[in-house]
């Protein structure tokens, strides 16, 4: 196991009624921002909720961050803090609603030319940003306790990431009944993108990190069993509590302590949202299968840990055994409705040299954990998903 430093500073309020949680976590006199999606949370009740625990304070509402939010539309918001003096940005939405959060609140403060310089420096020149609260109504991303945003840029056809531990939110509010009103399509999306989560944290090369595995293997098996039953009976309050709970741990930095980490299929991903405008985690059960088989020889090791702790393979060769978990994890995103091939999304094949060439543009040549997923590779992985 590698050394570590671990602290999450978010807090969490989990459970039915927690919204009210936030007349406490708030200072009386806090200037707050309400970012919000297309509209949502005013019709599944979530926004009266918000409203009434904020009492008196000052608000100012922004609506209209979209799926993959946009550069454009957030630095709306950011000249409307700066107006009105803004000290607290409050998100109440899905991981794009939260990640847009996390631009406006570093951006707000920043004293550079240009924002965007955020997203292509990933990050790494942040000094502060305003604090976050946030109300969760979507499980999938995590990015209600971690310190990472995606941020899109239709403009320029970009999509990129920034970390920072200046935007973890400082709290966040996790009420499983207001996620009971997400159509099947964005619960899949929630399961299919958790699930990835684990796999990018997990599927490496073996670190001696039994606590991490067990973890991660816990989580996955919890998603494969929670799936079909949440996406069957919506309202069932148990399930939906394991999922949201689930997809918090996927991605709050407990699992991916002291281990090496790939990400490459998350990388290769968000060009296809960049290029495509397909949901993220739709991009991801494109990729990720291929990117199993293409990787078997340097992943052998945990592909055959994962085949047998988490699907229960124990029969066959090696190759049989990987073979099989390959195929069981593509069964389990079509089994939720989530297509794996690029031709269901009316992508053409070409789209592999294209990824390729625009990653190697901006000198992204070697990802995953070992660092040998090439260009050459990413358009190899891409073929087989045509
Ligand atoms: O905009 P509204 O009206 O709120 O509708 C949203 C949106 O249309 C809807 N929705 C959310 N909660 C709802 C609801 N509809 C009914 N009832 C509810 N309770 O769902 C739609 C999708 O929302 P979105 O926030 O886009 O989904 P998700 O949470 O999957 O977020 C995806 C974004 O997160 C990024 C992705 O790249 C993508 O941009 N990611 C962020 C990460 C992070 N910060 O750590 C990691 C992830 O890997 C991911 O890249
Ligand atoms: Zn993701």
């Amino acid at each position: 196991m590698d050394n570590f430093t671990f602290h999450n500073p978010t807090r969490i309020h989990f459970g039915r009624g927690q919204i009210a949680k936030l007349d406490r976590e708030l200072p009386a006199d806090a200037r707050v921002l309400l970012l919000a999606g297309g509209g949502s949370i005013k019709q599944n009740g979530v926004y009266e909720q918000v409203k009434k625990a904020l009492g008196s304070r000052a608000v100012f509402e922004f609506f209209g961050v979209e799926a993959n939010p946009d550069y454009d539309t957030l630095m709306k918001a950011v000249e409307i803090c700066r107006k009105e003096k803004v000290d607290w940005i409050l998100p109440v939405g899905g991981g794009s609603v939260l990640d847009g959060a996390k631009f406006v609140a570093a951006a707000v403060p920043f004293t550079g030319s240009d924002p965007w310089e955020i997203l292509t420096t990933q990050g790494t020149q942040l000094k502060t940003a305003l604090p976050i609260g946030a109300v969760l109504t979507l499980p999938a991303t995590g990015s209600e306790a971690n310190g990472a945003s995606v941020i899109s840029r239709r403009a320029i056809k970009e999509k990129l990431a920034f970390i920072s531990p200046v935007v973890f939110p400082k709290f966040s509010v996790l009420d499983p009944e207001t996620t009971f009103s997400l159509p099947p399509r964005q619960i899949a999306n929630g399961i299919g993108d958790a699930f990835c989560h684990v796999m990018e944290q997990y599927l490496t090369y073996p670190a001696a990190a039994a606590v991490q595995d067990r973890y991660a293997e816990s989580i996955l098996r919890v998603l494969i069993e929670v799936a079909p039953k949440t996406l069957a009976n919506p309202t069932d309050y148990d399930a939906r509590a394991n999922l949201v709970w689930a997809a918090t741990c996927a991605l709050n930095g407990v699992i991916s302590v002291g281990v090496p980490q790939d990400w490459a299929t998350h990388t290769i991903g968000h060009e296809l949202t960049a290029l495509h405008g397909i949901d993220h985690a739709r991009t991801l059960a494109i990729v990720l299968p291929n990117l199993m088989h293409v990787q078997r020889g340097t992943k052998r090791a945990k592909l055959l840990q994962y085949a047998e702790r988490v699907w229960d393979i124990r029969e066959g060769t090696e190759d049989a055994r990987i073979d099989a978990a390959i195929a069981k994890t593509r069964a389990f995103y079509e089994n939720i409705g989530i297509k794996t091939k690029l031709s269901d999304y009316d992508v053409p094949a070409s789209v592999a040299s294209e990824v390729a060439k625009r990653l190697a543009s901006r000198g992204v040549t070697a990802i995953g954990e070992r660092g040998d997923l090439t260009p050459a590779k990413v358009e190899e992985i891409l073929r087989l998903a045509a």
